[in-house]
């Protein structure tokens, strides 16, 4: 096998915690087996404008706890122009690995470089956690950071007997909505899974209001839509409707990007920190094209182009777990 010298590592899409412990863990382990390791600025952006560092012990220290990543990142498709892609290969060149940490927008990228190049390892992240196959770091800290935020919007509804629509992020998925919904006792969750009508939100509001619960939550993902939805946000159109429909205050909450910002939980830095680790093992093992999925522990060998293309969703077994606590 090959002696790998010199590899680049870039984070792409949207940004969340435990990113740097993932980089953080990599990048140590290859200078400790004296691999220079390239990191490349604002994802596939740096790699097609030739725009790295050369990565040193002191540029890792200290960053396991930080949020964002330390070497920025873009959602900048190099695969829209063929001039992008000569001009990112030509600047692979030198390498013998680039390490992708990425969310589903980059598994596509990851993949066409590893069909033309090769040499692509492959680290999931999304705060999202729609990758097949895999958990990706950043979910569960949106995950905790969603169920505080939820647990606190419970005093105000309760204390005014409203009716709060919280919208939190999930463009396709709808883990985070259930997860923090599950988990901060929201009444009704509505996630792109599994479509739910507008009356039975209104319903299961209407049945706490019997049982003399004069407040509700109502979370719901960003994802969702309604035919008769003109609101750009679906959050305000819930609101709006039920605020029409049910003689109850309503208010509208959006939580976003605060999920993707800050500090990592534990979970996400040790899930991260031994994806950077295993992400080294592949490349030094050469078994390029892989991915390092974790489900509870790291399965090193998963293949990239078997979760391209594909989204991780919240499975009827969880849905239909959840469904019997509504309301
Ligand atoms: O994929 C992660 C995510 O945070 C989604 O939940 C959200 O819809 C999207 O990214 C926002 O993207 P951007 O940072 O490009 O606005």
């Amino acid at each position: 096998m090959k002696r790998v010298r010199r590899v680049g590592i870039l984070t792409s899409g949207g940004d969340c915690p435990g990113l740097n412990a993932a980089i953080r863990a990599f990048v140590k382990l290859a200078l400790r087996k004296g691999v220079e390791v390239w990191g490349f600025s604002d994802g596939w952006e740096g790699v097609v404008e030739g725009r790295y560092r050369i990565l040193k012990a002191r540029d890792v220290s200290g960053i396991l706890p930080q949020g964002g990543t330390i070497l920025g990142t873009s959602r900048f498709n190099p695969l829209k122009s063929e001039r992008d892609v000569r001009r990112a290969l030509a600047n692979l060149d030198e390498l013998d690995a680039l390490v992708v940490i990425g969310g589903n927008g980059s598994i596509h990228i990851a993949h066409a470089f590893q069909e033309m190049w090769g040499k692509v390892i492959f680290i999931p992240k999304t705060i999202d956690n729609d990758i097949w196959g895999t958990e990706s770091i950043g979910f569960n800290t949106a995950v905790e950071v969603a169920t505080a935020l939820i647990d606190r919007l419970h005093t105000t509804a309760e204390s005014h007997r409203r009716v709060f629509v919280v919208q939190l992020m999930g463009r396709h998925t709808g883990w985070i909505t259930l997860y923090a919904g599950m988990a901060a006792g929201a009444d009704v969750m509505v996630i792109p899974e599994f479509p739910m009508s507008e009356e039975k939100i209104a319903e299961y509001v209407m049945r706490r209001k019997r049982m003399g619960k004069n407040f509700s939550i109502v979370a719901v993902a960003e994802g969702v839509r309604y035919a008769r939805q003109r609101e750009h946000n679906v959050g305000i159109y819930l609101q709006r409707y039920l605020a029409r429909e049910l003689e109850i205050e309503t208010r509208f909450v959006e939580i976003g990007y605060v999920l993707r910002g800050g500090t990592p939980t534990a979970y996400d830095r040790l899930m991260a920190h031994e994806m950077g680790h295993f992400a080294f093992v592949l490349l030094e093992e050469g078994r390029f094209g892989c991915m390092t999925a974790y489900n509870g522990y790291v399965e090193r060998g998963l293949p990239i182009r078997e979760a391209v293309g594909r989204l991780k969703t919240v499975p009827a077994e969880e849905y239909f777990a959840a469904l019997p606590y509504f309301g």
